[in-house]
C-alpha cells in the first residue's frame, strides 16, 4: 500500500483562485487536500483524484449552532477524512473528551478520522510523552468502543513542539523517536480491549528534505504535512517518496 499522505492547508491560502491553482498543481490519488472549509467545494471541483478531508468538524449533527460544520456537510461535499484532535484545535478548547465526540460524528457518517495525539515540550522534557499520548488515545478510543468501521481509522503522531506554525527553522522528531512513538501506539491499540489496526503516520516539520528519512520507515505509514503542502513543488517531491517506502499493509 502506498503511503497517506495529507496535505493540511490550516487557513491557508486567503482566497479561491489561489486554492484551486493549489489543488490543480499537486492534485494526485496518492494525496489527500485538507482544504479551509470555504474552499472544499471548489477544491473538489477542480481535482480529478485526490481525495479530500477536512480540517474539524462539529459533533452536533444539525440546528442552532453559529459557524459550525456537520459530519453531514462534509459528506455531502464528498469529503472522506476529517482531522480531530489537531493540536491547534486541541489548543483552542478541544477536551479529549469533545475530540472522541467529534470522532463519533466522523464514524456515524461513514467518513475516517484522523486523529491527532502528540505531546507539548514541557511534557516531552519531563518524559512524559507516553503518558500523554497513552491518554490521548484511551479516551478517545475507550468512547467509541462499539463502533465497528473504527478500524479504518488513522493515527497520526503529531508532537506539538515539533510543528512548524510557519517556521522555517523549525525541527521535526527525528525518525528514530517517532517509530518509537508509532510502535507505541500501535502496542496501545493492537491488543484488548481495542483491538485495532490503525494505519499510523506523522506529522510535525515535514519537508522535501526529511520526508524520505521517515517515509523509508516501514512503521511510519504516511505524513501530514502542514507548512511545506502550500507549495506544489515540496508536496509533490513528499507525494513521489510516498511509493519508495511502502508500509507493511
Ligand atoms: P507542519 O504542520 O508540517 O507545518 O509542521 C503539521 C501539522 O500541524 O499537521
Amino acid at each position: 500500500m502506498v503511503k497517506l499522505i495529507i496535505a493540511n492547508w490550516k487557513m491557508h491560502p486567503a482566497t479561491v483562485e489561489e486554492a484551486v491553482a493549489l489543488a490543480r498543481a499537486t492534485d494526485s490519488p496518492d494525496l489527500v487536500l485538507a482544504p479551509p472549509f470555504p474552499f472544499i467545494k471548489p477544491v473538489a471541483d477542480a481535482v480529478r483524484s485526490s481525495p479530500l478531508a477536512a480540517q474539524d468538524v462539529s459533533y452536533e449533527g444539525s440546528g442552532a449552532f453559529t459557524g459550525e460544520v456537520s459530519a453531514a456537510e462534509l459528506v455531502s461535499l464528498g469529503v472522506r477524512y476529517v482531522i480531530v484532535g489537531h493540536s491547534e484545535r486541541r489548543a483552542r478548547g478541544d477536551t479529549d473528551e469533545v475530540v472522541a465526540k467529534k470522532m463519533e460524528a466522523v464514524l456515524a457518517h461513514g467518513m475516517t478520522p484522523i486523529l491527532c495525539v502528540g505531546e507539548t515540550r514541557e511534557e516531552h522534557d519531563a518524559g512524559k510523552a507516553e503518558d500523554v499520548v497513552h491518554r490521548q488515545l484511551t479516551v478517545v478510543v475507550s468512547l467509541n468502543a462499539n463502533r465497528s468501521p473504527l478500524n479504518a481509522l488513522v493515527v497520526a503522531y503529531e508532537p506539538v513542539w515539533a510543528i512548524s506554525r510557519g517556521d522555517p527553522n523549525a525541527q521535526p522528531d527525528t525518525p528514530d523517536h517517532a517509530v518509537h512513538m508509532i510502535q507505541f501506539i500501535r502496542d496501545t491499540l493492537t491488543p484488548k480491549p481495542y483491538t485495532l489496526n490503525p494505519r499510523i503516520i506523522y506529522g510535525g516539520s515535514v519537508t522535501a528534505k526529511n520526508a524520505r528519512s521517515f517515509l523509508v520507515r516501514a512503521e511510519i505509514e504516511g505524513a501530514l504535512v502542514g507548512g511545506a503542502s502550500l507549495s506544489p513543488e515540496n508536496i509533490n517531491t513528499i507525494v513521489s517518496y510516498a511509493s519508495a517506502g511502502r508500509s507493511t499493509k
